[in-house]
């Protein structure tokens, strides 16, 4: 039986992760950490200032982190130390911040971090991929699409859809939204929706002269990334300290997927 705490286990991806764990055979539900005490699905949840004493009692094996950037660097280092293997899906992480992350991890436990679990973003970061290697000559927008709620912009998928396309185009300028007179150059422009009740849809436009590609995904419930890390959290358990990425899960053999 693999021992999970969830963090974040108030929030929208906390509470569908804990509902999946709770329901999964090989998998216990030990506890769970938010801002403020509470209770899901039969198990305590406690305030984050808590988190050392409640890891210290349930010893988990693994820690699903689904906060916010600044409170997940936190709560990564205090797992490192008490020996709990990670999984992080929280986005919006700033370069320093990953760099404090890789600090608290390299050498002590084994971690898979990924902007999207879902299997489907991971095979449509890899068509992007492909589609890229053949169209460099083609303009190229990405659009985005979440709920209302969501706080980072653009999101951590389409950082790493622009990662992707930097690597197989060359680097190009961002262009984040458009106003006014300009002329189009090199720039890849960047597009972000918010509202509602979306849970993720992500499009990448290629378009040359007379012609169009669209490569989409639309996520339908977040059950989907849920799903992918409960994959990632009985894939890292046990494994060697270091930084994965769902592609390492998947066995996808893709170079980005962070
Ligand atoms: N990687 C993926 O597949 C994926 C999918 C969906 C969302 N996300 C990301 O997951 C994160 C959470 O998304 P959400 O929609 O569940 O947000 P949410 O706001 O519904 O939930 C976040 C929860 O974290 C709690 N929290 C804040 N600080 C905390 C702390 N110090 N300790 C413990 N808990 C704390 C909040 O109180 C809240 O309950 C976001 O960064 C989002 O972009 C990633």
């Amino acid at each position: 039986m693999t021992r999970v705490v969830v963090c974040g286990a108030l929030g929208r991806m906390g509470t569908t992760v804990g509902r999946l764990v709770n329901d999964a055979p090989d998998l216990t539900l030990v506890g769970g950490i938010d801002v403020k005490p509470g209770n899901f699905f039969g198990v305590e949840v406690v305030e984050s200032a808590a988190m050392d004493t409640l890891l210290a009692e349930v010893k988990p094996d693994v820690v699903i982190d689904f906060t916010v950037a600044s409170a997940a660097v936190e709560n990564i280092k205090r797992s490192a130390r008490h020996g709990a293997a990670l999984v992080v899906g929280t986005t919006g992480f700033s370069p320093e911040q990953r760099t404090e992350i890789a600090a608290s991890i390299q050498g002590k436990v084994p971690a898979v971090i990924s902007s999207n679990f879902s299997i489907g973003v991971n095979i449509f970061w890899q068509l992007i991929r492909n589609a890229a290697s053949m169209l460099p000559e083609y303009d190229i927008e990405v659009l985005e699409a979440h709920h209302r709620y969501k706080k980072d912009a653009p999101s951590g998928t389409a950082k790493t859809i622009l990662q992707i396309l930097d690597e197989e185009v060359g680097e190009r300028k961002k262009f984040y939204g458009r106003e006014g007179m300009m002329e189009r150059g090199r720039e890849i422009g960047v597009h972000v929706i918010r509202g509602g009740d979306i849970v993720g849809d992500h499009t990448v436009l290629f378009a040359g002269n007379f012609e169009t590609i669209e490569l989409s995904h639309r996520a339908y419930d977040r059950s989907v990334f849920a799903q992918g890390a409960l994959k990632a959290a009985r894939w890292v358990a046990g494994k060697k300290p270091g930084i994965y990425g769902m592609n390492d899960v998947l066995s996808l053999g893709i170079a980005a997927s962070k």
